[in-house]
């Protein structure tokens, strides 16, 4: 028993490892790709069933307006009080950032810099040819 119990323990361990040193590295391009994706498919229907509707908050302005770390940690934690909950836990579901490997903070890294190439006028973004390859290689 003891030693299934090691066995099992140890190979959470190596699991853990790896994982981490599996962690995927993506382009610019391609964190845009995902970004776009994060962005249309948070919560089901994406952050833009209510920011792209007035009179909530407008998140191209709001890119301008807060600091990096303010709007990460708004996405991340909400704003309690109000129907802007904590999206992180969200955001982990989608099932490409599941299939990318993608850790929290690369999805909302990934995220942000979409959000603001689209306050740049850059925003829409055709999947690039490297991402499937990647996804396939990473593991699941
Ligand atoms: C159910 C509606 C809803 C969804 C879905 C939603 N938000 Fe929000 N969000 C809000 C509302 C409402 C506020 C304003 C809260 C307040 O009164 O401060 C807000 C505020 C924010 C702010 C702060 C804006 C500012 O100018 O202070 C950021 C950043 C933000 N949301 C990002 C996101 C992102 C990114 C997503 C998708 C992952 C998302 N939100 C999904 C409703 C939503």
């Amino acid at each position: 028993m003891t030693k299934l119990r090691n066995l099992v323990f140890g190979a959470a361990m190596v699991a853990a490892a790896s994982s981490s040193a599996l962690a995927v590295e993506f382009t610019p391009e391609e964190n845009l790709f995902l970004g776009m994706k994060i962005y249309e498919r948070a919560a089901g229907r994406g952050c833009g069933t209510c920011h792209d509707v007035r009179p909530f908050p407008d998140l191209t302005q709001s890119i301008k307006k807060l600091s990096k770390e303010e709007f990460i940690n708004v996405v991340k934690n909400g704003r309690p009080g109000t129907i802007m909950v904590a999206m992180a836990p969200q955001i982990m579901e989608i099932g490409l950032v599941k299939s990318a490997c993608m850790s929290e903070s690369q999805a909302l890294e990934a995220l942000y810099a979409y959000l603001q190439a689209v306050a740049e006028g850059k925003g829409k973004v055709q999947k690039p040819a490297t991402l499937d390859a990647k996804i396939k290689s990473c593991g699941k």
